[in-house]
């Protein structure tokens, strides 16, 4: 069976109607991201953090996942297909994906401030107050600007197995995420789906890149659509 690695990004589920990044001034639903997504917004405002992914796992409960995200699920038909996210939604898992890598985290979980291997499910408002079995002051289970990326080793290493590479709606900007091309075998045939592609040296130099400058909505489909028989 071939191998379809997916990388996915915050435009994969814009349509479902969750704001990406780097579309408002450096702004996140009004707020400076380096305020509500950095250790240092944290020490300085921990309320202000959870208010912020309170809000965010709200949001989650009243959005649905879109065609791209469902159209990848299809595939599975006849590939082996890991799909590696840098969401913190669960819009993959809902649409029925079965192999699901989370780079940056995920907003239906928490971990302990005192033993980051205490990691929760959590589907309501967070607190201050909220605290692990021994003792430790939750928060969101969500990789921070600045923090480490644990799941990039276990990513770098399904990327060199990649026959075939789908990449959906991101920026390409942010590191180590955007460097994981770097692991796909010279043969891989590459597709990236987004309206805007940032077509960086990484991706132009690429012989067997496939730009389909489409949201995903409509991108997805098509590409998986090429892909079935
Ligand atoms: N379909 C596909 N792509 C879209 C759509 C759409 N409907 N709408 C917008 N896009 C594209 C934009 O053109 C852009 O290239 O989605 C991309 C979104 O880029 P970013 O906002 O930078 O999101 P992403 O690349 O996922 O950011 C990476 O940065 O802030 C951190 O940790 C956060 O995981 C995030 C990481």
């Amino acid at each position: 069976m071939e191998k379809i690695v997916v990388l996915t990004g915050a435009g994969i589920s814009a349509e479902s109607g969750i704001s990406t990044f780097r579309d408002a001034n450096g702004l996140w639903e009004n707020h400076d991201i380096m305020e509500v997504a950095s250790p240092e917004g944290w020490r300085k405002n921990p309320s202000l953090v959870l208010d912020f992914y309170n809000a965010r796992r709200r949001q989650l409960k009243e959005v649905k996942p879109n065609a791209g995200h469902t159209a990848l699920v299809q595939l599975e038909e006849k590939y082996d297909v890991t799909i590696i996210t840098q969401n913190v939604d669960n819009l993959h898992e809902r649409a029925g994906s079965s192999h699901i890598l989370h780079l940056h985290g995920e907003l239906n979980k928490v971990r302990s401030t005192g033993n980051p291997s205490l990691i929760y499910d959590w589907h309501d408002d967070l607190h201050i107050g909220d605290l692990c079995e021994k003792g430790y002051q939750l928060r969101p289970h969500i990789v921070w600007f600045t923090e480490p990326v644990p799941n990039i080793v276990t990513a770098a290493s399904i990327c060199e197995t990649a026959d075939i590479m789908i990449i959906i709606g991101t920026s390409m900007q942010v590191y180590p995420a955007a460097g994981l091309l770097e692991y796909a075998p010279r043969l891989c045939k590459i597709f990236f789906i987004d309206p805007l592609p940032n077509l960086t040296p990484s991706l132009t130099t690429l012989d067997n890149l496939h730009v389909i400058q489409e949201k995903a909505g409509v991108g997805v489909p098509k590409v998986v659509a090429s892909l079935l028989p």
